[in-house]
């Protein structure tokens, strides 16, 4: 096993050396190059994150890595060849930028692939192999440790081309997960490294979505000496398009004036509940419970019990249950 993810990670490095090529000297590398160029991207950043650029046609890269059976298998293993029912393979990526992903050890273990113009769909990844679970890279990970020993905060944005766009004005430290939401496994791993992750996702309703569901997967993360933030956007912004308008001072400004989540968690009910009325505080008092209940104990999480019996100004009866590990009401009967 061990001697096969060798070989993939092998290929997998050679596909990207082979993309950069393309990059370099396909006959149509200027739509590549004009689309990166169009999107303000230095040749310097496009280098540093080994952009590179699938050419169309089905076997540009089975023709030149897949020199004998058992290369096409690793190739047809590592997501970047597709077989077909009839055995016969063709190039997964065609006509793409291509992004490689690498571990945090800096090994290339799987792609993602635009278009240059709106065709659907506008982003292709590698699938899951087995040197590549997406649940548990980040997309930038390798390249900020690289380029900086000393991080402070990590921040976490939805796509590529963001975390490639804040390198190129000076922020090296944002990571992408691929394609998928947060996970628990994310956010440990980026708390073994800095005591601060800011969530920044796109300014619109699927990134305002993306920001709840990450706040209740952070609170179990999230014990005394670690902080989660969340930066929120203009409508239609996100972080690739703010730092072009606003730069790495404005862009950071935001940063560091972003929510805690203790405050975003207490905002987000009350903007659920009827807060002036006594039947709202019993709801907002259900409700704050099992995510309060989530948090690690310590002293974060007596705070937040207190700022619960505050708001609601009586002791939480929601939270007592919860700490007592017992249902707060019996089971409903029908
Ligand atoms: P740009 O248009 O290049 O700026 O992309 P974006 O990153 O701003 O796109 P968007 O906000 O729509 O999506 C954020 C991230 O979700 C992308 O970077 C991808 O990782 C993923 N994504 C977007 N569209 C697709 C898609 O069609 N398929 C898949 N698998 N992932 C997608
Ligand atoms: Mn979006
Ligand atoms: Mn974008
Ligand atoms: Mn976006
Ligand atoms: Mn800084």
């Amino acid at each position: 096993q061990e001697q096969e993810h060798k070989s993939l990670f092998t290929r997998m490095e050679a596909s990207s050396r082979f993309f950069e090529q393309q990059l370099r000297e396909h006959e149509q590398r200027h739509r590549a190059v004009d689309y990166l160029k169009g999107r303000g991207l230095s040749g310097k950043a496009a280098k540093f994150f080994g952009i590179g650029y699938a050419p169309p046609g089905w076997d540009n890269l089975q023709e030149s890595l897949g020199s004998d059976k058992q290369i096409i298998r690793e190739l047809v293993t590592s997501g970047m060849l597709i077989e077909k029912e009839d055995g016969r393979t063709y190039d997964r990526f065609r006509d793409r930028i291509m992004f490689p992903i690498r571990d945090a050890r800096g090994r290339y273990i799987a792609f993602g692939g635009r278009v240059l113009g709106d065709e659907k769909p506008k982003y292709l990844n590698s699938p899951e192999t087995p040197i590549f679970q997406k649940n548990r890279e980040l997309y930038g990970l390798y390249e900020a440790r690289k380029i900086r020993q000393k991080l402070t905060r990590f921040v976490i944005v939805e796509g590529y081309m963001d975390v490639v766009a804040l390198a190129e004005f000076g922020i090296h430290y944002a990571v992408a997960t691929l394609g998928t939401a947060t996970s628990e496994h994310h956010l440990r791993r980026l708390f073994k490294i800095v005591p601060e992750v800011i969530f920044c996702f796109d300014g619109d309703d699927a990134g305002r979505t993306a920001a709840a569901r990450a706040m209740e997967t952070a609170l179990p993360v999230l014990s005394d000496g670690v902080q989660a933030r969340f930066l929120f956007l203009p409508d239609g912004e996100d972080p690739d398009t703010l730092v072009r308008k606003e730069g790495r001072d404005g862009f950071e400004k935001r940063l560091n004036e972003s929510l805690h989540l203790p405050e975003f968690l207490f905002e987000q009910l009350k903007q659920q509940v009827d807060f002036d009325t006594l039947d709202g505080k019993a709801r907002l008092d259900k409700m704050a419970a099992p995510l309060i209940g989530k948090l690690p104990k310590g002293t974060l999480r007596s705070l937040m019990e207190k700022r619960l019996d505050d708001m609601i100004g009586t002791r939480s009866s929601a939270m007592a249950a919860v700490n007592e590990d017992t249902p707060p009401e019996p089971p409903e009967l029908d």
